[in-house]
């Protein structure tokens, strides 16, 4: 594993942004997985500047999201689908055919995860996969359990993580009860994957993914397990690690 250490959220942004252009530079038509949230937020900015720039092409870019809430789709702002565009989508030369997330509209839950998981099979591993993680330690939308589950899934979104997403949704209106998203194997078959932390709140979850148990009880704490994941984390999130 490598770990890169910045000194604040800016800096975390741009080292993640130039590893994804690197990507993007080395191989145009690559597979990017990528994930939403507040942390990603300064890394999609960065790659839009250097677009802006001229530096970055996205044309043959593949894009596949981790997961979106049950219910919610392009209509609604606080969907996945909804950010991704305002973040990345509408603001790079991105294909809308090359672009995938689970379809949050699809209220048949077998349905959405074996559309998806067919999807995924049909594009391929992703050349990189992009994670943020939750302060439970979990990844895309895998809450801490008793087993790792393995492909598209549709979970209960625990209380904390409920809580710690209610920020994004105005008041009276409630965070959704369920999500889709990848599984464990859907993650892991990644090529390269790049963890992002940001901010002494994510120190716990830093510091068990990385360097705790592997255990479903920390969903992410099944990265120690793959062979190429980096981690760049700000001197907050990485400050419970030190010796
Ligand atoms: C959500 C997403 C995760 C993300 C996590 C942390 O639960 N499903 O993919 O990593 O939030 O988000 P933030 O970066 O806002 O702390």
């Amino acid at each position: 594993m490598r770990i890169y250490i910045t000194k604040d959220y800016n800096e975390m942004s741009r080292k993640a942004a130039n590893i994804i252009s690197a990507q993007i530079i080395l191989k145009p038509n690559c597979v990017l997985g990528l994930a939403t949230g507040s942390t990603p937020a300064g890394i999609y900015a960065q790659l839009v500047e250097w677009f802006e720039k001229g530096d970055l092409d996205f044309s043959e870019v593949i894009t596949v999201n981790l997961d979106e809430y049950k219910g919610l789709g392009a209509e609604s702002e606080q969907s996945y689908v909804s950010y991704m565009r305002k973040n990345l989508f509408d603001r790079v030369n991105l294909r809308s055919e090359n672009v995938h997330l689970p379809d949050g509209r699809i209220s048949d839950s077998e349905e959405a995860c074996r559309t998806y998981n067919k999807l995924l099979d049909e594009i391929g591993p992703q050349d990189l996969q992009l994670l943020g993680l939750g302060r439970n330690g979990h990844i895309g939308f895998n809450e801490p359990g008793n087993f790792f589950e393995k492909d598209v899934h549709c979970v209960e979104l625990s209380q904390s993580t409920v809580e710690a997403n209610m920020r994004f949704f105005e008041a009276g209106k409630s965070v959704p009860s369920h999500a889709y998203t990848m599984g464990i194997r859907s993650i892991l078959r990644a090529k390269k994957i790049l963890v992002v932390a940001s901010g002494e709140n994510k120190a716990e979850a830093v510091k068990k993914v990385f360097f705790g148990q592997v255990t479903p009880e920390v969903p992410g704490s099944i990265l120690q397990l793959h062979n190429d994941v980096t981690l760049v984390a700000d001197e907050g999130a990485f400050s419970l690690c030190k010796s």
